[in-house]
Order: structure tokens, then sequence, then C-alpha cells
């Protein structure tokens, strides 16, 4: 997953290690048997309609930060485009887009973010967070593109894996534009160390989400 999910980016250095060994795997991706088909395309779909709408928040609440806004804009289209793609994919198989189900795993990450103090602290939480959202997507894409029989469904999310790879890297580049990168990595890290507890829990819970 490294290789091409941390393919872009000025974390080199440390974007092996980084997502090799602290990301653990989502439980929910995991048991692919137990899920219907339109159980995974309709998750799915909404994973792209939540980051679409968090890339809008985002230019609202920093629509003074140019860099942020020009990158982040065309992230919308795509993700919108992307809802779309698996909104026809259900469509084409005769499926129907469920309901959103409660995310647990986001909420608990959105959780570690910082309340109070200063915009900056605030800002690099929103980007980050949305890095490791991100990051995990593409895990997922690639789980995906391995483990489902389909093998039109396979090239279908080895496509979104490829485009979700980009986006990681695109949300720690903005934190890098506007934070000082030291302070970007120390913060990077304490958020992997939270997933990895929030993602233990889960497990622990035996909390498939669905
Ligand atoms: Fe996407
Ligand atoms: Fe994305």
């Amino acid at each position: 997953m490294a290789a091409i999910c941390a393919a872009h980016g000025t974390f080199a250095p440390m974007e092996k290690s980084v997502l090799g060994l602290h990301l653990p795997t989502d439980p929910r991706w995991v048991d692919l048997a137990g899920k219907t088909l339109e159980d995974i395309l309709t998750d799915h779909a909404y994973c792209e309609q939540k980051a679409a709408t968090s890339c809008i928040s985002l230019i609202q609440r920093y629509s003074d930060r140019e860099v942020l806004v020009n990158e982040v804009a065309p992230i919308v289209t795509e993700e919108w485009g992307h809802f779309r793609l698996v909104l026809a994919e259900l469509q084409r198989r005769g499926l129907r887009l469920g309901r959103q189900r409660k995310d647990e795993y986001v909420n608990a990450l959105m959780a570690f973010e910082v309340k109070g103090g200063a915009e900056e602290d605030k800002l690099l939480d929103k980007l980050l967070l949305c890095a490791l959202i991100e990051a995990r997507s593409c895990e997922r894409f690639k789980r995906l593109s391995e483990g489902l029989d389909d093998e039109y469904l396979r090239q279908f999310y080895r496509r979104f894996m490829e485009s979700e790879a980009g986006h990681y890297t695109l949300f720690i580049d903005l934190a890098l534009t506007y934070i000082p990168e030291d302070k970007v990595r120390r913060r990077w890290k304490e958020w992997l160390a939270h997933e990895a507890a929030v993602m233990e829990t889960l497990e622990v819970r035996g909390d498939r989400m669905h």
C-alpha cells in the first residue's frame, strides 16, 4: 500500500514506515465475505460524499487561504465525480443506494481534533484528519481491488485507489504550506497513534459498524 498510496509529496522519508507500520487495517473492510455488494458500494458512495463535503467545509472556513482554496476546490469536483461513479455502478447492477451508516471510526477520529486554542492548531488538525482519512481510503480500495471476486470491480477499485493516492499527500503538503514542518510531523505522529488506539477499541468491541 505504502508504495502506491505514498507515491507523492514531501513526506517521503517517513511515509513508508508511518503508513506501513502504524496504520492498522480498518475492521470494516476486512470481512468482505460478510457484506453484500450493495453494502460495499453504499458505504463507498458515502465515503466519497463525505470527502467532498469536508473539502467544501475547508473552503468555507479558510476562504482567506488562497493556496488551500485553489488546491482543494478541484478535489471537491473529483470526489463528487467519484460519488457519481459509485452511484452509477449501483444502478447498473440494479442495486440501491442505501442509507448512510453511523461512522464510528470517523467520529472517534474527529474527537481528537483540538477544540480551542490557536487557529493554526485547528487548521493543522483539520488537514491531518483529511490526510488520514484519505490514506485509509487508499488502503481500503487496495484491499477491495485485491479481495473482490468480480474482475470488473477489482479494476474499478484499482482506479479509485490510484485516484485517492494523491489526495493524502495533498493535505499533508497543504499543512506544510501553512505550518512549520517539525510541528506537522509531531502532530501527524500523534494522529497516527490516536488512530491506532481507535482501531484497537473498535476491534476489541468486535465492532464492524455494520
Ligand atoms: Fe474519492
Ligand atoms: Fe480522496
